[in-house]
């Protein structure tokens, strides 16, 4: 609490005791807790999701690293056979048209059955980004003693292992060592423009076939069109109509994001080998080449950026700038000839970061599709801002990072942590009190030594 005093009348008197920004952020962590898990919201999703937990433990160890681990561990405990980590487990406590697509939807314990779904929970069938590990090291090193006096670093290790050996050989479908998507939501950018291209080959499955439960919670310009879900719909059908099998699939796209993601977690899953007295040199290696293999297949010299490759349209890049494609920059070995170029890009006219904007639109502010409400069209996120704050101070550009994190910050608080907001006013959009907005929060705030 920050007690402060004011001058009213002329006389100094008590002012009402100021709940800090740091105890608000705990409080929304707090009532998002299930008491195994943490849900990004209480109202649009209810459930615990993939890439919000690896986030929300990353804030959540400032304030409690035993739950931070338990969050971390409740995810892995619905793993698959196969080693993919879904990215919706399903809370059975809650009601069945809460969400939609909801466990009726993804069968996952029959369709998935062959590759390995668990009998005890529901999931669904697709996957987030790779953000687990860098989570798993980063909560070690918040509470090393308690981590080791409850092994939680050899109780994930097997699945995180296992997880992006799934990655690495089920989702190479390009062949030449990226991750494939197979669905807009595995990105985590559902309705980015990015995907307009690889998206409008996919016939949407019929309105009348689905109800959206997303509409009841939030205002219907902030979200997603019903013809993106449409498709969102058939792609996943189709998916789990094939019984979740990696072979054919009519989207697949290698992104930069997902990728990068992948190539940090190896990195920390290789000091995580290191922590358990193993060798961590052939991980750092397989880093390694994936921060090649992104330079190689998705950086475009001439623009100064990295874009997707879709791979069932021609294989070309889609010329988008989304956010995506900025996030390479938390690499620590990114070509330096390929770091001056996509910094010039960050700070330009498309991103405006650190200028034109408070915090980093997550699609191009020209681009003739940039909404500064709609979801991922260009509204700021606080989970892109994060990584991009971290890759500025990771590539000595200081100074910008810290005009961005006081400007997260600002935004975060003024916005009762609001899953997303303009860019450039940073009014808030979507959900409030959602979970990585107050986690990423504690995290910003903490000291530097411990992030
Ligand atoms: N982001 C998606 C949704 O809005 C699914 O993960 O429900």
């Amino acid at each position: 609490m920050e007690h402060t005093t004011e001058r009213r009348g002329g006389a100094l008197r008590p002012a009402r005791p100021r709940v800090s920004l740091r105890d608000r952020a705990a409080r929304v962590l707090d009532a998002n807790w299930t008491g195994t898990s943490t849900v990004p919201s209480r109202t649009l999703y209810p459930h615990q999701w993939s890439w919000d937990s690896a986030f929300i433990a990353i804030g959540l160890r400032h304030v409690s690293p035993l739950r931070a681990q338990g969050e971390l561990e409740t995810l892995l405990a619905a793993q698959w056979g196969d080693g993919r980590i879904p990215h919706i487990v399903f809370n059975p406590a809650v009601a069945l048209d809460a969400y939609f697509p909801s466990p009726d939807f993804w069968r996952s314990s029959t369709a998935g059955r062959a590759a390995g779904a668990p009998a005890a929970v529901q999931t669904s069938g697709i996957v987030q980004p790779p953000v687990h590990a860098l989570a798993a090291w980063l909560v070690h090193r918040a509470d090393p003693g308690l981590s080791r006096s409850r092994g939680f670093l050899a109780r994930v290790y097997p699945g995180l292992a296992a997880w992006h050996r799934y990655l690495l050989h089920r989702r190479d479908h390009g062949g030449a060592g990226l991750v494939s998507v197979v669905h807009p939501w595995e990105q985590g950018m559902d309705n980015s423009p990015c995907w307009d291209a690889p998206l409008s080959r996919i016939s949407p499955a019929p309105a009348l076939s689905f109800r959206r439960a997303d509409l009841e919670h939030g205002a219907a310009d902030d979200r997603p069109t019903d013809l993106d879900y449409g498709r969102y719909v058939r792609l996943a059908a189709d998916y789990r109509d094939a019984e979740y099998a990696d072979s054919g699939g009519e989207f697949a796209v290698e992104d930069p994001s997902f990728n990068a993601l992948l190539a940090a977690s190896e990195h920390a899953l290789a000091r995580i080998a290191c922590e358990l007295g193993a060798r961590g040199t052939a991980r750092h290696a397989r880093a390694e080449r994936l921060t090649a293999a992104l330079v190689r297949r998705l950086w475009d010299p001439l623009a100064g950026m990295f874009f997707c490759r879709d791979l069932r349209g021609g294989g070309g890049l889609v010329r988008e700038y989304g956010v995506s494609g900025l996030l390479p920059l938390i690499l620590p070995t990114l070509p330096r000839e390929v770091v001056r170029p996509l910094l010039e890009t960050a700070r330009g006219p498309h991103f405006g970061v650190g200028d034109q904007v408070r915090m980093a639109p997550s699609y191009d502010l020209l681009g003739p599709a940039f909404d500064p409400h709609r979801y991922w069209r260009g509204p700021a996120w606080f989970n892109t801002n994060w990584l991009l704050e971290y890759g500025l101070r990771l590539h000595g550009e200081h100074a910008r990072a810290g005009r961005l994190r006081t400007a997260m910050l600002d935004v975060a608080g003024a916005s009762d942590f609001a899953e997303y907001v303009d860019p450039r006013t940073g009014a808030g959009c979507g959900a409030r009190r959602f979970g990585w907005t107050a986690a990423l929060t504690l995290d910003l705030l903490a000291e530097r030594t411990t992030r």
